[in-house]
């Protein structure tokens, strides 16, 4: 009896095949969407021109320092090229907090703290009287104008400093280093998290012309025919698209696949409205999912004796990491619902589980769902019957859930029959990615001049 109820309120969570041959097929129309010339403004999914043309040949080299902002961590970089031995390695990093509070403040607090924190490390690793070029991972949807202007659209995940939006993020980064510092930097990039990822693989697998995130939040990005991106001059050649499919389903298309967790979450949200897809999917939001179902099960006298702890009552005390060291075993799950301060018996831990497993599974099955339309894409595109390709993957979701990446690759199969697709996880690769970039953008430069 009891499994029948739990029953009733998971299966919402659970997409047949042919739902997600349908979410599939819808996504295939937005991307053509954002593709077109003046529609971007209005479509879900951005389909962002990055200015990434090229992926690395193999004879960029020097010193770099990059900046990786929008994950769960801020990272400062310095990173060296070698063309001799095709390496890209990571001399240092290190990781600088950003209070809650900043996450939420004026753009003009964000970027001294940035500027500060760049400069705390060049002080630190004796780089301050070097002028060493810059790539910067800024993990936000923007429109880029060139490799070094990139005008934030809006914030996503858990930041919403004002005065940045419509702005672009180069000039205020320089801005705060000319207040605050007293070093110099070089040529600025501007890379996104899927593109750093996607470049960092693609140095070592020149078949990768996919990234993808599964992380705070999710995104993907993809090497596109130039001819089909409207805003974009030129027939020949390709260039790499940020999809931001994190927006997919902001104009509505999704409803009848939410739930009513899915709108509890986006409604108490600090961006109501915005971003439905990641919602769904991605590490800031599964753990509050699953706590909203715990609640109406306990509210409803499925779980726990009928009584809800103070921290399961509390938004955000379920944290999606919870998610993943449930499904890792029954002793984690005991371990955790009692911390949470929740009276437990073992048919409770075994219905948290499944409850975990539902989320998580929808958020792998909608990923593939979604990279099965961008594989789909890339082989209809260049006409071929049988694609192989590289996704380069990196996030916390994927990296850090116990069944997360295989379910999605075995749904992926499913859905791409006529893709073959390697998964490479990317070390450090916003890091060596934006490196990658910042080396390339300089190639290039130097060739045309
Ligand atoms: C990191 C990358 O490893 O993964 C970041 O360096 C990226 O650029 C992040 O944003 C995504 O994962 P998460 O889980 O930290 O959001
Ligand atoms: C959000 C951002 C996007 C980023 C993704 C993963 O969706 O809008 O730019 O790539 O999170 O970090």
């Amino acid at each position: 009896i009891l499994l029948c109820s739990v029953e009733k309120y998971l299966q919402p969570f659970q997409l047949s095949p042919e739902t997600l041959q349908e979410v599939s097929a819808r996504l295939r129309k937005d991307l053509l969407r954002g593709l077109g010339k003046h529609s971007h403004h209005k479509a879900p999914v951005k389909m962002l021109p990055t200015f990434v043309r090229a992926t690395p040949d193999g004879t960029e080299k020097g010193d770099f320092l990059a900046l990786d902002l929008g994950g769960t961590n801020f990272r400062v970089l310095h990173v060296r090229v070698e063309e001799e031995a095709q390496k890209v390695l990571k001399m240092d990093s290190q990781i600088c907090a950003i209070p809650q509070e900043m996450m939420l403040g004026t753009g003009e607090q964000l970027f001294d703290h940035i500027a500060t924190c760049l400069g705390d490390f060049l002080e630190s690793h004796n780089l301050k009287c070097q002028t060493l070029p810059l790539g910067f991972t800024f993990s936000f949807p923007c429109e880029q104008l060139e490799i070094d202007k990139s005008i934030l659209i809006r914030w996503t995940k858990g930041f919403n400093c004002s005065g940045v939006e419509g702005k672009d993020v180069v000039q205020l980064l320089k801005e705060a280093i000319q207040r605050t510092g007293d070093y110099h930097i070089g040529s600025v990039a501007m890379v996104n998290d899927t593109v750093g990822t996607m470049m960092s693989c693609g140095y070592k697998d020149q078949s990768c012309e996919i990234g993808m995130i599964i992380g705070t939040g999710t995104n993907a990005c993809y090497m596109e025919e130039i001819k089909n991106v409207k805003r974009i001059e030129g027939e020949d050649g390709r260039m790499c698209i940020n999809t931001e499919w994190g927006g997919f389903g902001d104009d509505g298309s999704l409803d009848d696949i939410l739930t009513e967790f899915d709108v509890e979450v986006d409604k108490t949200s600090i961006n109501p409205g915005v971003h439905i897809f990641e919602k769904m999917i991605s590490g800031m939001y599964l753990g509050e999912i699953v706590r909203l179902v715990l609640v109406k099960m306990t509210k409803d006298k499925l779980l726990f004796k009928g009584q809800i702890s103070e921290a399961l009552g509390t938004s955000g005390r379920f944290e999606t990491k919870f998610i993943s060291e449930i499904e890792d075993g029954l002793e984690n799950a005991k371990k955790i619902l009692t911390e949470l301060g929740l009276d437990w018996g073992l048919v409770d831990a075994s219905v948290v589980c499944l409850v975990c497993d539902t989320i998580s599974s929808r958020s792998a099955y909608l990923c593939a769902a979604a990279l099965a339309t961008l594989v789909n894409r890339i082989r209809n595109n260049r006409k071929l019957d049988h694609l192989k390709t590289t996704v380069g993957v990196d996030g916390t979701v994927y990296r850090k859930h116990p069944t997360f990446s295989s379910k999605l690759q075995k749904a992926v199969r499913l859905l791409a029959p006529q893709c073959d697709i390697t998964f490479l996880v990317s070390e450090d690769g916003s890091g060596k990615g934006a490196a990658m970039v910042t080396a390339v953008a300089q190639r290039l430069a130097h060739q045309s001049r």
